[in-house]
C-alpha cells in the first residue's frame, strides 16, 4: 500500500504536498513524511501517524523548497515509528516506496560490505543507497536502470537529489504510478486521486518503467534505460464526490449515497425505452464463454459469492469463485471457454492483479468490474464492467459492494436471457424490480434508530456470529468482515446451516447472533437454524423482509425488517442494517471509523 506523492515546481511545494498526502491517507496512515530540496540540502521532516501528527510536530510551512516528495505510510518491513517512516535519505539521495522489496535483506548485506550505514528496519532504505552507490561511477539513467534490474519485487518510487537539484525519478513495477501535468509544475503520485485537485493530465507508467519529471517536462523510458513516449490521458473532475459534507464520516456518506449508487448503476446499463439490459461492445460471443471465474479479496470476493448464486440460478454457466491471493499461487487448470472476472474497487489490488496478469499471459479471457476506471485492472483487462459509484473513501467498503453486486447481478441476466435460460416474461419482471430497487434502498436506510440502540451489545460481548443461507450467506460474511474491521471484535459469517457442525458449540448465554432470514425459498430452513441458537442462549437479531405473516418463534431478542422485493434482490436491502450495525457499533467505541487499525483503502502489497 503506501502512497506516493511528487512535485518539481517553479513555486514552494510544501502546502500541496501535504494537500495530496492527505488525500492519498486512504493508503495507509501509519507514518508520514515528506523531504524537499532547498539550497543545496535535502530537508526531511517524517512522524509516525497521521500527516496531521506531521503537521503538528513541524513548522511545514517553512519547509521550503520547489522540488519535494511525500509519503505516507501502510507498514511492511519495521514498526510504524518516525524512524521508519519515508522519505529514506543518504546525503545525496531521498526516496519514498509503495511496494516490497523482496532481496532486500541479500542487497543491504552487499551495501554494508561496501561502507553504507543502515538508519531503519525497512526494505526502502536499500534503494537509497544502491542509488548512491551506482551513482559513484554512472549517468542518472543507466544508474536508474540498473538499480530497478537490481531489485525484485513490487514497487512505485519518488526519488529526488542533492546533485540533480532540478528532477523527480519515479519508477514503477508492480505498485501503482501515475505523472501529472501542471502549469509550470509537474507531479507524480500513487493515483489520480492525489493529483485530481492539481490536473486532470495523467499519464499512467506500466510496470518496468520509469520517468524524469522537471517542471517543464517530463521524459519516459522503459526498463531497459531507452526513451519512450506516452500518451496523456484527460480525466473528468469531479470534486465534490472528495467532500464527507454535512456527514461525520465519509462511510455513513458513503452508505447513504447508495440509492443513488444502484440508480447510476441501472442508468448505465439499462435501456428504459425497451426494457433491456446494454452491454456494448462485449468482446465475446455468449455461446463462446461455458464459464466464469470470478476473483476478488475482501468485500469483492464477497460480491463473487454472491455473484455465484446468481449466475447459477439464472444461467447453465460453470460458476467458480476464488480468492485472488490463492488463486495467483495456485496450479489452475486453464479454460479457453472460461471469462474470468477481476473484481475490485480500486481496481489496484495487487493479488487481484496478479490474478489478472496471470490470466493475460495464458491467453483467457478477462473482464474487470471495477470502480477506478483509470486502473491497472482496468487497463490491463479485455473488457472493463464499471460500476459508476463515485469515488469510495471510507476504508470499509459499502457502497462499492452494492455496485459490484449490481455489475454482476445485470451480467448474470443479460446471460441468461440471451442463452434462453429466463424466458422472456420473467426477464421482463426482474427488470421492472431492478428499476423500484433505489427506492427500497432508499427506504431501507431508514431504520436508523432500531440499529443504533442494539449497536452496543455488539461491542460488549465477546464474539459475535452472522448466519444466512443461500443468498444470505455472502452478506452474513460481508456483515461479520464489517463488524471487525471496524469495531476491532470478533465476528464471524457462517452459513446457518453448517452451524450444527462446529460452529453451536461457540453460542453460550447472552452471544448476539444475527440471523439473516429473508422470506426466500430458504426462509423456513434458516428459521429452524435461528431456533437452534435460540435455544443454547443466544441473543438473535432477526433480519428479514416486511410481510403479513407472523413470524413462528420465540425468544427472538430483536428483529429488523427490510422493503419487500423478489428473492434475487434482497441481498442488497439485507446489506444495508448490517452497514449501519458495523457503523454504529465503531462509533459507539470512539473509534476512527474512515481509517480503521492496520488498514489501507487500496491494498497494493501481497
Ligand atoms: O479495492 P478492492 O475492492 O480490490 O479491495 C479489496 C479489499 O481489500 C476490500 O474490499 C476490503 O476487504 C475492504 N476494506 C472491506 O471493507
Amino acid at each position: 500500500m503506501c502512497g506516493i506523492i511528487g512535485i518539481s515546481s517553479n513555486k514552494s511545494v510544501s502546502a500541496n504536498i501535504i494537500n495530496s498526502l492527505k488525500k492519498l491517507e486512504y493508503r495507509g496512515y501509519d507514518s508520514a513524511g515528506v523531504a524537499t530540496l532547498f539550497d543545496g540540502e535535502i530537508n526531511e521532516v517524517k512522524s509516525e501517524g497521521r500527516v496531521d501528527n506531521l503537521e503538528q510536530n513541524f513548522d511545514l510551512k517553512s519547509l521550503k523548497g520547489n522540488i519535494g516528495i511525500g509519503h505516507v505510510r501502510w507498514a511492511t518491513h519495521g514498526i510504524p515509528n518516525s524512524i521508519n517512516a519515508h522519505p529514506h535519505s543518504s546525503d545525496n539521495v531521498s526516496v519514498v516506496h509503495n511496494g516490497i522489496i523482496e532481496n532486500s535483506t541479500i542487497l543491504k548485506k552487499h551495501l554494508i560490505n561496501k561502507g553504507h550505514t543502515f538508519k531503519s528496519q525497512t526494505d526502502t532504505e536499500v534503494i537509497v543507497h544502491l542509488i548512491t552507490e551506482n551513482l559513484k561511477t554512472m549517468e542518472l539513467e543507466e544508474a536508474i536502470t540498473k538499480t530497478l534490474k537490481q531489485l525484485h519485487g513490487s514497487f512505485a518510487l519518488g526519488i529526488i537529489f542533492k546533485d540533480i537539484p532540478d528532477l523527480i525519478v519515479g519508477a514503477r513495477r508492480g505498485s501503482p504510478l501515475a505523472v501529472g501535468y501542471g502549469p509550470n509544475e509537474n507531479y507524480l503520485g500513487s493515483d489520480s486521486y492525489a493529483l485530481k485537485s492539481m490536473t486532470n493530465k495523467i499519464t499512467y507508467l506500466d510496470d518496468g518503467e520509469f520517468c524524469i519529471v522537471k517542471k517543464d517536462q517530463v521524459h519516459f523510458y522503459n526498463q531497459e534505460g531507452k526513451k519512450i513516449n506516452k500518451k496523456i490521458l484527460e480525466l473528468s473532475s469531479n470534486e465534490s464526490n472528495y467532500d464527507k459534507g454535512d456527514f461525520k464520516h465519509f462511510m455513513a456518506k458513503e452508505i447513504e449515497e447508495q440509492p443513488l449508487t444502484v440508480k447510476t448503476g441501472i442508468k448505465e446499463y439499462l435501456d428504459n425505452v425497451n426494457n433491456e439490459i446494454n452491454i456494448f461492445n462485449f468482446p465475446w460471443k455468449i455461446n463462446e464463454i461455458k464459464s466464469v471465474t470470478l476473483i476478488g479479496c475482501g468485500t469483492a470476493y464477497h460480491s463473487c459469492l454472491m455473484a455465484k448464486y446468481w449466475f447459477e440460478e439464472l444461467t447453465s454457466l460453470d460458476v467458480n469463485i476464488d480468492i485472488a491471493s490463492e488463486f495467483r499461487y495456485r496450479k489452475n487448470r486453464f479454460k479457453k471457454d472460461s471469462l474470468y472476472i477481476f473484481v475490485s474497487q480500486s481496481g489496484e489490488t495487487a493479488d487481484t492483479y496478479a490474478a489478472l496478469d496471470l490470466c493475460n499471459k495464458n491467453n483467457m479471457k478477462t473482464c474487470a468490474v471495477v470502480n477506478v476506471i483509470e486502473s491497472s485492472i482496468a487497463r490491463d483487462s479485455n473488457f472493463v464492467l464499471p460500476i459508476h459509484c463515485g469515488p469510495e473513501i471510507g476504508v470499509a467498503s459499502t457502497k462499492a459492494f452494492l455496485g459490484q453486486i449490481l455489475v454482476l447481478y445485470i451480467l448474470a441476466l443479460k446471460i441468461g436471457s440471451l442463452s434462453g435460460q429466463i424466458d422472456k416474461k420473467n426477464y421482463q419482471v426482474k427488470i421492472k424490480d431492478l428499476k423500484n430497487l433505489p427506492s427500497l434502498i432508499e427506504k431501507t436506510l431508514l431504520i436508523d434508530n432500531d440499529i443504533q440502540a442494539i449497536s452496543s451489545t455488539f461491542n460488549e460481548a465477546k464474539g459475535s456470529m452472522f448466519l444466512g443461507r443461500g443468498f444470505s450467506f455472502p452478506i452474513a460474511l460481508e456483515g461479520a468482515l464489517k463488524l471487525k474491521e471496524l469495531s476491532y471484535v470478533h465476528a464471524e459469517g457462517y452459513p446457518a446451516g453448517e452451524m450444527k457442525h462446529g460452529p453451536l458449540a461457540l453460542i453460550e448465554e447472552g452471544m448476539p447472533v444475527v440471523v439473516l432470514a429473508p422470506r426466500d425459498s430458504y426462509y423456513k430452513k434458516t428459521i429452524s437454524n435461528m431456533q437452534e441458537v435460540i435455544a443454547r442462549g443466544a441473543k438473535v437479531l432477526l433480519i428479514t423482509n416486511k410481510s403479513k405473516d407472523e413470524i413462528f418463534s420465540e425468544n427472538i431478542w430483536e428483529t429488523i425488517e427490510v422493503e419487500n422485493t423478489n428473492d434475487d434482490l434482497l441481498p442488497f436491502l439485507l446489506t444495508i442494517p448490517l452497514q449501519k450495525l458495523a457503523y454504529y457499533s465503531a462509533l459507539k467505541m470512539g473509534y476512527d471509523i474512515d481509517k480503521p487499525r492496520n488498514l489501507a483503502k487500496s491494498v497494493t502489497v501481497e
